[in-house]
């Protein structure tokens, strides 16, 4: 058997208390079975269907649950107004994730009671240190809560969210985050500050690699996914954490792509877009939201009563804990809607926020502000509540130290590094694959005795996952891994220049190898530093002298194969134009080096598709496929020149860019070819008045079936996501050309045909309207079954009044 594969499956599925490594297994002994089998046959139950929530609350969020509400209550009676503001105080201990916080004096503040949870502090030793300081000397011995940003793993770091999210399988999705709450919650760490749900429009925004995409049906999808996987079905079991939905809200469209810039959303795309994610989390039962640092339309996030009460209190029903990102309370002032500290604190507290990450605003200023009355005891009572209600539920109280001697051994399981190998083959993103020299795609590459060059800075660490410090786990590179796959003596290794830097030498050394060799990969991208908080970047093209390394690796004539390492799309026109074979590797985590070797050589077929449209260049962004349609569209207009009369002049376009991605959003190749037969829908006539009363009822029927049969009519086994899209026109607010309402993963064999149905529910056509209400209106429909969110044949159907 080329590789074994361990499945979560029990330990995802069972509904009752788990015993501390319970982790049971089931087995699965080919990997071929796993990804022709269990996979997609999962994906397809699981995803195959259209609503944006998810099936149920999840039992985990243990914060709903009644009987905790009295031991809460008994708690606060006993508080004083000191020790309550210290429940909603947090600090960063550990390493900083944000400029420096100022204070160190944790241990005196948490003896005091002034201090409600730390983050950042990742060794078990130095957490129970300070736990027996609340639990010893605090007078009410109220648990701290240890936070961290576990985004896509602890030690066994999974590819990034967009690679994640790349798989379109919220199972592989709830699964890694299960792996690393089980290795986080080990070591002590029992929430995270994740899943990133921000909608990403502009690859420019250095956080496009820790979300979903551009996608709000996907975002939402994989949303539940990461909270189910993180709280698991209890959130008082030992190896569950706490989830945290962030950043509340439209971070994401930050502008001009600059990290922590002003956003402008209107109510409607707001609700359109931005809040899905965020309420699919909710729904999947998320403890605890994260208020984001950007202003909407002038309104801080983070001071924002309309978001933060209204929509997600009010509308929502949310019962967790509200936290501040770093600082957003302090940023209040430099924001401008504050004047002061106080007047910070207070328009912070007021709007909703619970809890203040770092700022220190609560703690000099919560006090007093309660007690002149600024705001109520009973407010300040009620954001206690949710702090206790949050530790209750997660058992701290009873279970507050972590077993130091455990720890280490629920890091790196054989198993989790199976997965993460795994996620890292479903995350990729074959890009390109045209003919070699021999008339025959590029990829795979022909196992037997061809020499390999590897070219480029990133052969030798690109499984050296964003934020994972270097030997923290096993790593094989790139370059090491297709040593072992293809024998030692084939593979010869090249720098070539540097990430950011390179000499004449560097370059000329790796030509004269490429040359030598039968085929080159080449290894090119960007640092992990590169993408992330605060990476934002105004050029997307390769950084340094990587794209004159490129260029001249292309230029020996050899067939060149570019593994491309980004946690963005980036702009490579002349890449796309002249190199043959190009694969999106993001940043693959721990295991991507031998997932690579895998997947060139055809162990696996990739199979991921983009969840970002694929820039051609950076003028075009944002960029995203479910756009409006103006009233100028191109139609036909040749936009690969520039205009040359009235006609093509005077339509909405760039006189020197196309207005089309380089790649669609949903677009992803395959060492096989699919084809996709015509859309069959099994009515053409839906009323507004029946969907509209059918909405987000449970049980409800299918509105409206859509197939299709999808062929793989190549000679390769394969998984294919196969893609719904549909448009409303004559809506009373406009629609996007297409927008995303279902997905599934199917597993054909050479030759073999697959009838693909899905259902669609009453909110597949319903929108927010003029009014700000979701409903469904009278309206032309258009449905398209497709590879990607620019291909497909469309249906047509209209919904009557
Ligand atoms: C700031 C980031 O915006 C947020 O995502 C993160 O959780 C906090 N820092 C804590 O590290």
């Amino acid at each position: 058997m080329p590789f074994s594969f361990v499945f979560y499956t029990a330990h995802l599925r069972s509904a009752g208390p788990r015993t501390k490594g319970a982790l049971k297994l089931i087995r699965t002994s080919s990997w071929v079975l796993l990804l022709g089998g269990i996979c997609s046959i999962w994906s397809v139950a699981a995803i195959g269907q259209t609503s944006l929530a998810p099936k149920s609350r999840s039992a985990a969020s243990g914060i709903n649950d009644r009987s905790l509400d009295s031991r809460a209550e008994a708690i606060l009676k006993g508080m004083t107004l000191q020790e309550k503001v210290g429940q909603l105080v947090q600090y960063s201990a550990g390493q900083p994730t944000g400029p420096g916080t100022g204070r160190s004096d944790y241990e005196d503040m948490i003896a005091h009671g002034q201090i409600g949870s730390l983050f950042n502090v990742l060794d078990p030793h130095q957490i129970n240190a300070y736990q027996r300081i609340a639990m010893e000397k605090s007078r009410l011995h109220i648990p701290l809560l240890f936070g961290l940003d576990v985004i896509h793993g602890f030690k066994t770091e999974f590819p990034i969210p967009l690679g994640l999210a790349s798989t379109w399988d919220p199972e592989i999705v709830e699964i890694a985050s299960r792996v690393a709450a089980m290795e986080a919650a080990a070591d002590g760490i029992r929430w995270t500050f994740s899943p990133m749900v921000d909608i990403a429009r502009d690859a420019r925004w250095g956080r496009t690699a820790e979300g979903a995409g551009e996608d709000p049906f996907l975002g939402s999808a994989m949303a539940a996914a990461y909270v189910r996987g993180y709280q698991g079905s209890r959130l008082d079991a030992p190896d569950s954490i706490a989830a945290c939905a962030k950043h509340y809200v439209g971070y994401g469209a930050a502008e001009a792509g600059r990290d922590y810039n002003t956003t402008e959303i209107t109510e409607h795309t707001l609700r359109q877009y931005y809040l899905p994610p965020f309420h699919s989390a909710v729904e999947a039962g998320v403890v605890s939201v994260m208020s984001a640092f950007n202003a909407l339309g002038g309104m801080p996030s983070s001071a924002n009563p309309f978001t933060l009460k209204h929509v997600l209190r009010k509308e929502w029903g949310f019962r967790g804990l509200v936290v501040s990102d770093w600082n957003s309370v302090g940023e209040l002032i430099p924001q401008g809607v504050a004047i002061n500290e106080q007047a910070a604190a207070r328009k912070a507290f007021l709007a909703g926020v619970d809890m203040d990450m770092v700022s220190s605003l609560y703690h000099d200023n919560l006090e007093k502000i309660v007690s002149s009355g600024q705001a109520t005891t009973a407010e300040l009572d009620e954001s206690v509540r949710r702090v206790l209600r949050m530790k209750l539920a997660m058992g701290l109280f009873d279970h507050p130290f972590v077993d130091e001697a455990a720890a280490p051994k629920a890091l790196y399981h054989p198993e989790s590094l199976a997965l993460a190998q795994s996620a890292a083959e479903r995350s990729f993103v074959l890009l390109k694959n045209a003919d070699g020299p021999n008339g025959k795609p590029v990829l795979p590459l022909a196992n037997g005795s061809q020499n390999i060059a590897v070219i480029g800075p990133l052969g030798e660490d690109s499984s050296y996952p964003n934020g994972a410090p270097p030997g923290s786990g096993p790593r094989t590179s790139l370059t090491a891994a297709i040593a072992q796959r293809a024998g030692e003596a084939q593979v010869s290794r090249f720098k070539g220049c540097g990430i950011l830097d390179g000499t004449d030498q560097e370059l000329a050394e790796a030509v004269a190898g490429a040359q030598k060799s039968d085929v080159v990969i080449m290894a090119l991208g960007e640092s992990p530093e590169m993408s992330g908080e605060a990476a934002s970047r105004a050029h997307l093209g390769l950084p340094g002298r990587q794209e004159e390394l490129l260029e001249a690796i292309v230029h020996t004539g050899k067939p060149v194969v570019l593994t491309l390492f980004s946690g963005r799309p980036l702009t490579l026109p002349w890449a796309f134009e002249h190199v043959p074979a190009v694969i999106a590797a993001w940043l693959p985590g721990i295991e991507g080096g031998p997932a690579l070797a895998r997947t060139l050589f055809g162990d696996v077929n990739p199979s991921g598709k983009l969840v970002v449209s694929w820039p051609r260049s950076v003028g075009q962004e944002p960029l995203y496929y479910n756009h409006l349609n103006t009233g100028r569209p191109p139609g036909d207009v040749d936009l690969t020149k520039p205009p040359a009369d009235i006609v093509s002049r005077y339509v909405s376009r760039y006189i020197d860019e196309q207005n089309t991605p380089q790649f669609p959003f949903g677009y992803g190749g395959s060492y096989t070819t699919f084809s996709y037969a015509a859309t069959i829908l099994n009515t053409k006539r839906l009323s507004a008045a029946e969907l509209n009363k059918n909405l987000n009822t449970a049980g409800k029927a299918a509105a409206m079936i859509a197939e299709t049969t999808v062929t793989n009519t190549g000679s390769r086994a394969a998984n294919e996501v196969v893609e719904l899209y549909i448009r409303l026109q004559g809506t009373s607010v406009a629609e996007p050309v297409r927008a995303l309402k279902g997905f599934q993963t199917i597993a054909l064999a050479p030759g073999e045909s697959m009838r693909v149905k899905f259902e669609l529910k009453p909110e597949a056509f319903a929108i927010w309207n003029d009014r700000n209400q979701f409903a469904a209106e009278p309206s032309k429909v258009t449905v398209w079954i497709s590879p990607d969110s620019a291909h497909g044949s469309p249906a047509e159907a209209e919904i009557v009044p």
